[in-house]
């Protein structure tokens, strides 16, 4: 375990925070080697009585003591809280941050040579345990800073690692992919009502739906296109809701929107360096 004994905390204290720590906690590591920091008082009491980890209100003494810190700040605080904290990195230590559109480089500029730098987009579903993070190492991460950073986010769901110019495209899909299928409960929600179900049992079962589509994909790993198959008898009623799916243009419906969300997540980054 590429995390077995190491002291791990997170700058920042908020909802992504919180759900790494308690998946750390779930995953073996032991509360007593997991920190954070946070500029708010009460969410220290919170997460120190939650969760039983060590809650610093200084960031700075959070820095110096751990050999991993995951930045979960907002991204707009990103370069305040890299002035008061960056000088004291040090390259035996791993920099792991999860803000949104702020690149390795931009992190880099505020830490002394040599400090490895891992940056994550991870999506909201890790409050749950079933995130799905992508992964990209900076100028002087090596394989232990990607070990570390993966054996983090594995234990809240899934992780890949991608190239960075590849983080704007995870942002478009698993980053805000949460919304689109969202609505696309609430829809299928609707659809069953409309049909005669009661609201809450139309929910129930398009949300089972989808999570047994999902892990059907994931555990299988058969091609989404060759399940669909097998479920379509002819002239059944699966392949009549097909047909109504593909005459309606949901599929370039769907890429579109993660072609738009990819292109705004450009837009955000540039505007934050
Ligand atoms: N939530 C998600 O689904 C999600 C998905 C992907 C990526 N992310 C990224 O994860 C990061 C954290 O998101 P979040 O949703 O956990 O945010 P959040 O709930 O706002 O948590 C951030 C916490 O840090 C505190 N803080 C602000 N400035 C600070 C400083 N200088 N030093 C120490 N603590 C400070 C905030 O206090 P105040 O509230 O008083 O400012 C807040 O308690 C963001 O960069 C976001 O882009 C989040």
């Amino acid at each position: 375990m590429p995390l077995k004994g190491l002291k791990i905390g997170c700058l920042g204290g908020g909802a992504m925070a919180q759900a790494l720590l308690t998946g750390l906690i779930n995953a073996g590591i032991p509360a007593g080697d997991l920190y954070v920091s946070d500029t708010r008082r009460e969410r220290l009491t919170f997460l120190r009585k939650e969760l039983g980890v060590h809650a610093l209100e200084s960031n700075k003494e959070l820095v110096e003591s751990l050999d991993i810190v995951i930045l979960a700040v907002k991204p707009q605080v990103v370069a305040d809280a890299l002035a008061e904290t960056g000088a004291l990195f040090r390259p035996e230590q791993t920099l792991i941050s999860i803000a949104a559109g702020i690149t390795t480089g931009f992190i880099e500029n505020f830490l002394s040579r040599g400090v490895p730098v891992i940056r994550v987009m991870p999506n909201t579903a890790c409050l749950l345990g079933a995130g799905a993070s992508a992964l990209c190492a900076g100028t002087h991460a090596t394989l232990r800073d990607r070990e570390r950073a993966m054996a983090i986010f594995t234990a809240v769901g899934r992780a890949v690692e991608v190239p960075e110019n590849l983080m704007d495209a995870v942002t478009g899909l698993s980053g805000s992919g949460p919304a689109y299928m969202f609505v696309i409960l609430e829809a299928m929600a609707d659809a069953g009502v409309r049909v005669g179900l009661p609201r809450d049992v139309a929910l129930l079962l398009s949300a089972q739906t989808m999570l047994g589509a999902a892990r059907m994909v994931l555990e299988t790993s058969e091609h989404p296109g060759r399940l669909k198959n097998m479920v379509t008898t002819p002239g059944g009623t699966a392949i009549a809701g097909v047909y109504a799916l593909e005459e309606g243009g949901l599929r370039v419906t769907l890429m579109r929107a993660v072609e738009d969300a990819t292109s705004r997540s450009r837009e955000m980054s540039a505007g934050l360096k």
